[in-house]
């Protein structure tokens, strides 16, 4: 329940940070479209016929709404699905040499897409119908290949969709495109001291800083604009942290309440899936597609009545400048609007900073040597060093280990929601400062290892 309200998190902190190399499929035949879309149509065309379309032409251009607000143009037959995606497609034309967050994209597949939901019959049209959705490229597309960011997927298509991407296509879904991760998979966070060897997906904000991983592809791609929604999964701070160094909101939600089917595992006891989009409604309408619910409704009740908890975390000592004026913002605009807020601590059992770290060091390595096993025994090869080193056991991890981390993460997960129960909102630092410069760091993700499996 408490990690409901984690999506509350991303939006205080707007950071910018960095990323580096990908092999970006010859599949990949987005600039030829954009030459041969600007010298068969030029684009102030297309936009003439959008114009047209509108009864104001006042409103901003389709590709910079939210999807609450494309939905409604659609409902109304103010827009097409086509306009909208030709909006869209514009935009990453302008904008892909930059930010390169698309791992796949077919222009004329997404048009031919876009053009059928056109013609679904308005009784037929599912809660999602028309909105361009970009997938996390360790998630199964059945019309898409699937490369989990390595060398040893190259060109991999799978039959069928993941659960998350087949639900989102029969609500109406337009599945846009495969969004770019760390190369090599999703290695592991920079707290194992393990380098990640990223695309060169850069922050929209800033191109020398990286848009945090390893949902890279896909918090870059939903703050420049380039598509409206995006899937990520976080096994580390994978969704959170992007949010936060590219300033869009983002939805870690309850761990296993959206099935994690058809994507790439990495330590399932923390791998939980989830999205990024550019406004509260729009993480609402995800929510409510995907069925994520409390066991109660909540209540509607008085903002004075609302209790706030603000955690520094036991890793508060490595927050930067930019997170501890965030908080203190925060803070301040609270308590001057009337709301209660309190500082509140983690409880005893889940505040040693050494313990948290060796729990989800154990937990992680062991899982991800089972998980990439498969990987290692068909293309040891092309698997990063790193990824080698885990299924090697060179931390030397025993089965003893793993079993004691479990239960001692369990009772932290226990001793944490008896805290959360007593407040209505729990805000937290997303992310230890700004994007770093460079695209050799994509920062750290210790603020966001603790509440991931909550
Ligand atoms: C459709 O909805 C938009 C946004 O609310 C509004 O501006 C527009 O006038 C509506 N158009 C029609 C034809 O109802
Ligand atoms: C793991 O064990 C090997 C063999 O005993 C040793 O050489 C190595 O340093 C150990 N690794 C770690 C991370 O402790
Ligand atoms: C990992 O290394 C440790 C220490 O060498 C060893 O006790 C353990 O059995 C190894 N685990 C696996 C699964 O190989």
């Amino acid at each position: 329940m408490l990690s409901c309200f984690l999506y509350l998190l991303a939006f205080f902190s707007q950071f910018y940070t960095r990323a580096q190399l990908n092999d970006r499929e010859s599949a990949y035949s987005l600039p030829q479209f954009c030459d041969s879309a600007l010298q068969n149509q030029p684009r102030l065309d297309r936009l003439a016929v959008w114009d047209k379309q509108l009864s104001s032409n006042t409103m901003s251009p389709p590709y910079k709404l939210t999807a609450t607000q494309v939905l409604e143009l659609l409902h109304n037959n103010t827009l097409t699905v086509e306009v909208y995606a030709r909006s869209l497609l514009d935009r990453i034309c302008e904008r892909d040499s930059t930010v390169k967050a698309w791992a796949y994209l077919d222009p004329d597949y997404v048009l031919s897409q876009a053009r059928a939901l056109d013609q679904v019959p308005t009784d037929r049209r599912g809660p999602l119908h028309g909105i361009a959705i970009g997938v996390k490229d360790i998630m199964n597309t059945k019309d898409m290949p699937t490369q989990f960011g390595s060398p040893i997927y190259k060109g991999h298509r799978s039959d069928v969709d993941s659960s998350a991407v087949a639900i989102l296509r029969a609500a109406g879904a337009l599945i846009f495109g495969k969004l770019t991760l760390p190369i090599a998979g999703k290695t592991t966070t920079t707290e194992f001291a393990v380098t990640n060897s990223g695309p060169e997906t850069t922050n929209p904000h800033d191109p020398n800083r990286t848009p945090g991983g390893s949902s890279c592809g896909s918090a870059a791609a939903v703050a420049d604009l380039q598509v409206t929604l995006s899937l990520g999964a976080q096994t580390g701070g994978s969704i959170i942290r992007p949010a936060s160094f590219t300033g869009v909101y983002a939805m870690k939600p309850t761990y296993d309440v959206i099935s994690t089917e058809g994507q790439k595992a990495f330590a399932p006891t923390f791998d939980t899936f989830g999205f990024f989009a550019r406004s509260v409604e729009d993480l609402q309408l995800l929510a409510d597609v995907f069925g994520v619910q409390d066991d109660s409704t909540p209540s509607d009740i008085p903002l004075e009545e609302l209790s706030v908890a603000l955690m520094k975390t036991p890793m508060w000592d490595s927050a930067g400048p930019g997170t501890r004026s965030a908080m203190e913002t925060t803070n301040s605009i609270l308590t001057s609007e009337g709301f209660k807020v309190e500082d509140v601590s983690f409880p005893p059992e889940a505040t040693d900073l050494a313990t948290l770290k060796n729990v989800q060091k154990v937990i992680t390595l062991s899982e991800a040597r089972t998980m990439f096993l498969r990987e290692y025994r068909v293309g040891k090869e092309k698997l990063a060093p790193q990824i080698r080193g885990i299924v090697e056991n060179t931390s030397n991890v025993t089965n003893k280990q793993r079993t004691e981390a479990c239960d001692t993460y369990a009772s932290m997960r226990r001793a944490i929601n008896d805290v959360a129960k007593d407040y209505s909102i729990i805000i937290a630092p997303s992310a230890v400062d700004e994007a770093p410069l460079g695209l050799d760091d994509m920062g750290s993700a210790t603020f966001n290892t603790m509440w991931t499996a909550s």
